[in-house]
């Protein structure tokens, strides 16, 4: 029996896989909050870095989608690292606002508050913030969680990276053994890589369980032993995904295993369809609407892109065969290849070009403006240029080589240095989606930037402010934020209405009491804006026993 696996193909996967890594972590430290996920903080009360007196009796923080808390939620600290809070946390109706309790009475100095939620499709979102109570400063070197998000949301992205490119791999090359190989003595050779493949997508899988579960509970890797930590991460699309992964690489095995040729084959399409169509499963594609349009781009996007990039590193396998092969051989090879790829580059293109339209909004500015679509455009640039040196092969080398009997060893070694050329842009490729899936899409972003109404005014005591959170038809959480002319938090009073009316909707004034929050911190959450339209909202601070300060605001309501 042959060895499954000499060492250069291990050494060049290890070559391949350390060059996407450094790409990745070069992106990573290039764009500062790239690994960012989807759901943005908004607004906290009491808000980032002011103090309160008196103590407040809860801390908040509210995001610009809805998010959901499973273990983890807010937590908040005393510089000497001991909790504050009374310990469960709540999500009012809109799914927006997550609230804490905080112990009766706490003694003046700085409090850090930590949040960590689960984005709608399946992004954890945490970081810290400070507060402080009563009037002395605010300590700014009092630890928050920052920079060990970061690490965590850094592996996060080397762990989606390795599952990508061993996953891909191992279903692609499957596909080329199986499908467009002559299943000649060399299919050894490839099997080797196909089966180390499906072992180190397994260890991606786990390494996005491991980072998912620290990011959830803030208590590191080892956190993934405790039961209710384990379950809030795999009960979850992920799970589901991941399920799925594993199945289709226990099949793509399996298809380099069985010696019956249609077998061989049917494991390997389904397996590799398996494989890629996992990611579909967790992800932009299960909020981008339509999501069926997204999820079954999300398919053939990723399915064509293992059949593509498997298939080149299969290619370059096959192309440094040992000489005793025949060489008409290797060139039919070739020329299957060269037809199979025509074919799924086309697939490749149109589904990214559905994906990136449902992720951008179709829109320029998003394109522009923004980290996916500038991300998106470099991704597309890549492969533009990979397309080129593709193109070049398939109309200049490949015939070349086919069309002649006993072609020139020049003419291989440069077919051969081309698809290593394409090879490798590919990893970067991949690289650089490892990045993009981990950054809020293009269309929401902007959505996010125009839709959370943030509007602020003069009045005689300085200037307020306020956020209407979704402003969207249904359950919304109204900030409403009082400062002196230098930006401070300053009590202009203890009780503020608020009345809302819709004149288009003929709709008397409903009037509502907020609750405090701090020093000129008002926040209220409830179902008023329910049609859409530009509503007025007046605030009304009652100053003292006999005067009113009114503010009126004209907040657009979208559906
Ligand atoms: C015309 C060029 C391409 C375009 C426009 C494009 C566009 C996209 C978009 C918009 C996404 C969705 C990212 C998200 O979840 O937000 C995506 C995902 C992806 N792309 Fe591409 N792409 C292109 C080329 C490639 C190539 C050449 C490869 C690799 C061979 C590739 C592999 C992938 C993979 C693996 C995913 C992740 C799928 C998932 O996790 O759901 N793409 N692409």
């Amino acid at each position: 029996m042959r060895p499954l696996l000499t060492h250069r193909p291990l050494r060049r996967l290890l070559l391949v896989v350390a060059t996407g890594l450094t790409v990745l972590s070069g992106v990573l430290a290039l764009g500062t909050g790239v690994a960012s996920a989807h759901a943005g903080l908004v607004a906290t009360s009491p808000a980032d870095g002011t103090s309160v007196t008196p103590s407040p009796d809860a801390v908040s923080a509210t995001f610009s989608e809805r998010v959901s808390i499973g273990v983890g939620g807010l937590t908040v600290r005393n510089t000497r690292g001991l909790r504050v809070d009374t310990g469960s946390s709540t999500l009012d109706p809109a799914g927006t606002t997550v609230r804490v309790a905080l112990q009766p009475a706490l003694p003046d100095g700085t409090y850090v508050a930590t949040y960590r939620v689960l984005s709608a499709d399946g992004h954890p979102v945490s970081a810290s913030f400070l507060f402080g109570v009563g009037s002395g400063p605010i300590d700014q070197t009092a630890v928050t969680s920052g920079a060990a998000n970061r690490v965590w949301e850094i592996a996060g992205a080397v762990a989606r990276f390795l599952m990508y490119v061993s996953a891909l791999l191992a279903a692609g090359i499957a596909f080329f053994v199986a499908f467009l190989h002559d299943q000649d003595e060399d299919r050894w050779r490839l099997i080797g890589w196909a089966r180390i493949a499906t072992i180190t997508a397994v260890f991606g899988a786990a390494g996005i369980i491991l980072v998912q579960a620290a990011l959830l509970s803030g208590r590191g890797v080892a956190s993934v032993t405790d039961g209710s930590v384990l379950a809030d991460v795999l009960d979850s699309r992920l799970g589901w995904s991941l399920a799925v992964l594993v199945m289709g690489l226990i099949a793509v095995h399996l298809s380099t295993d069985v010696r019956n040729l249609t077998a061989s084959q049917a494991l390997a399409l389904y397996g590799g369809l398996a494989t890629a169509g996992s990611f579909a499963i967790w992800g932009h594609s299960t909020e981008l609407t339509p999501i069926w349009l997204s999820t079954v781009a999300d398919v053939v996007h990723a399915t064509a892109a293992a059949v593509w990039f498997g298939g080149i590193i299969g290619l370059v396998v096959v192309l440094r065969r040992p000489t005793d092969q025949p060489v008409a051989s290797t060139a039919r090879i070739v020329q299957r290849f060269s037809g199979a790829a025509a074919i799924t580059v086309a697939f490749l293109a149109a589904a990214g070009l559905v994906l990136s339209w449902n992720a951008t909004g179709g829109s320029v500015d998003s394109l522009i403006s923004t980290t996916y679509g500038r991300l998106l455009l470099v991704k597309v640039l890549i492969t533009g240029a990979i397309l080129a040196v593709a193109g070049y092969n398939r109309s200049r080398l490949v015939p070349a080589l086919v069309d002649d009997d006993d072609p020139p060893e020049a003419g291989w070694r440069r077919l051969r240095r081309s698809v290593s050329i394409e090879a490798i842009a590919l990893v970067l490729v991949l690289a650089l989606t490892s990045v993009l899936v981990n950054v809020t899409p293009a269309r929401t972003a902007v959505a996010t930037r125009d839709r959370v109404v943030n509007q602020t005014q003069s009045v005689p005591t300085g200037t307020v402010n306020l956020v209407v959170v979704p402003a969207r038809v249904g359950p919304n959480t109204l900030h409403i934020q009082y400062a002196d002319a230098a930006g401070r938090p300053i009590d202009v009073a203890n009780t503020l209405t608020i009345e809302f009316s819709l004149a288009s909707a003929d709709l008397a004034a409903i009037s509502r009491q907020t609750s405090k929050a701090g020093p000129g911190h008002f926040i209220y959450t409830g179902p008023e804006l329910s049609i859409a339209g530009t509503w007025t909202v007046t605030l009304v601070a009652r100053t003292s026993d006999f005067s009113e300060q009114r503010s009126t605001f004209a907040v657009p309501i979208r559906n």
